[in-house]
């Protein structure tokens, strides 16, 4: 049996749950979990891999909803984005992890998550990402937040910290930096955070997980 037919008959995919558990420890004692360098280390790398597949054309301005235009954009959000479809096998294997994720959480936590999107992005020097929440109760199907870091040596002089405020009055936060492999995951109704600038590019990836249906007739933020 060659190797691709033997991969067709083995389960989709099957991944240490141990990190799992350990999110969903956190969701339930705090609503995050800042992992530190748990990111596995083939899902680093796939992601990677799949990244040196995009070319910088398709890299887009992001954008903060449908109805804004991109000028006031700007001065909220600098980044760059680009969406990961599972058009390739690295892509489709961060997706699978994310899935796996899911069902976990669905399974210990009864969240009903159905849904799961993804993008890389880019902030080059001085770019940020001003304090936000990625969804507002009862506005929004986004139920809980996952950013990824793909940033080697990175150092916190060059700035590009990711802030996590507690809740809406909290104006301290707590700070991650964009190390590879670290990431984080968050309910997105919750945590107002923001991305500070920095003093170069700084590579990661974020994704929302949704529960099903249309809430309060509002149209959902375009991909
Ligand atoms: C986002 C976001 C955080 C980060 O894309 O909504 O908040 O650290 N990203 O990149
Ligand atoms: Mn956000």
């Amino acid at each position: 049996m060659n190797k691709e037919s033997l991969a067709s008959h083995l389960p989709l995919h099957v991944f240490d749950e141990a990190i799992f558990e350990n999110i969903v420890d956190d969701l339930v004692n705090k609503g995050y979990s800042i992992q530190l360098n748990n990111l596995p280390a083939f899902i680093v790398d796939a992601l990677l891999r799949c990244q040196a597949t995009i070319s910088e054309e398709e890299y887009k301005t992001a954008g903060i909803g449908r109805a804004d235009d991109f000028q006031h954009a700007t001065e909220v959000r600098g980044d760059e984005i680009c969406w990961i479809t599972g058009s390739t096998e690295e892509g489709k294997l961060w997706l699978s992890w994310c899935e796996a994720l899911q069902k976990y959480i669905n399974r210990t936590l009864f969240m009903g998550l159905f849904s799961f999107e993804s993008h890389f992005a880019c902030y080059e020097p001085g770019k940020f990402y001003k304090r936000h929440v990625d969804a507002f109760r009862g506005q929004s199907n986004r139920v809980l937040s996952l950013v990824a870091y793909l940033n080697n040596n990175w150092s916190e002089k060059e700035g590009g910290a990711l802030k996590l405020y507690i809740d809406e009055n909290d104006n301290e936060g707590v700070t991650v930096m964009p190390q590879m492999g670290t990431f984080v995951v968050f309910l997105s109704e919750q945590f107002p955070h923001e991305v500070l600038p920095s003093t170069r590019d700084r590579h990661s990836v974020a994704g929302w997980y949704r529960v099903n249906g249309s809430v309060n007739d509002q149209i959902d933020p375009p991909k």
